[in-house]
């Protein structure tokens, strides 16, 4: 594992922009697995700039989604498939058509599940997969004590969670208490993991996941099994490195 600070959230969006800018220089068809929340708008932000001034050619990117709340009504802003067409697709001219994502709103929601494994190998794995961090140490939604092994599955959110993501909702009421997550196995197969953290309160998550045992109490710490994965941290969220 890798671990570079940098000094702010917009420098630590810049690098990881650059990163993937050269993956799709490299592989213009990389399958390019995106995060949700606060902490990966600066990425998307650097990567439109970039594809805006015409260095980067998204036209056969494909792009594919890590998590989704369960249960909101369609076409509700805050599932992450609607997220994701407003903060990724659409700015880097990414068509739905090249988008893969689980479905929340499924019958059978196992069956929708195993789809996606099915999807995300039929389209050859993932190249990048980007990561934030729950201040509880989650990826993607796999709470603590989540099997290191995991497949995309239904997870509850812990109240914890649930009350970090209350921001995007009118109150806690309204925040799901299921989602389809990746699971840990799943995204321990993407090629290059990336993760990035910014602020003071993802510290304990961070020096956890860096420093501490690999543990199923702290998800994020399965990076230290994978062997291409870089975590990117701002000084806030570097601050309780040793
Ligand atoms: C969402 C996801 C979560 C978030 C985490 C941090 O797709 O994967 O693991 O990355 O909850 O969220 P923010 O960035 O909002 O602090």
């Amino acid at each position: 594992m890798e671990v570079v600070i940098v000094e702010d959230a917009v420098a630590g969006g810049e690098l990881i922009a650059g990163a993937v800018a050269e993956l799709i220089a490299r592989k213009p068809d990389a399958l390019f697995g995106v995060a949700t929340g606060s902490t990966p708008l600066p990425i998307y932000q650097a990567l439109a700039a970039k594809v805006a001034a015409g260095e980067v050619d998204t036209s056969r990117l494909r792009v594919c989604q890590l998590d989704e709340y369960v249960g909101l009504p369609a076409g509700h802003p805050e599932s992450y498939r609607a997220v994701l067409k407003r903060e990724v697709l659409e700015p880097l001219r990414v068509p739905d058509s090249s988008f893969l994502g689980p479905d929340g709103s499924a019958e059978d929601l196992p069956a929708a599940c195993a789809a996606y494994e099915r999807q995300l190998a039929d389209a050859g794995g993932v190249d990048l997969q980007l990561l934030g961090i729950g201040t509880d140490g989650h990826i993607g939604f796999n709470e603590p004590i989540s099997s290191l092994a995991s497949r995309t599955r239904i997870k509850t959110l812990t109240e914890r969670t649930r009350v970090d993501n209350a921001r995007f909702f009118n109150g806690l009421d309204e925040v799901p208490r299921h989602v389809i997550t990746q699971g840990i196995g799943t995204i321990l197969q993407a090629r290059h993991l990336v993760l990035l953290a910014t602020g003071a309160g993802k510290a304990e998550a961070v020096a956890a996941t860096v420093e501490g045992p690999l543990s199923s109490l702290v998800p994020a710490s399965a990076l230290q099994l994978h062997p291409h994965a870089t975590v990117v941290v701002d000084e806030a969220a570097a601050q309780q490195l040793k």
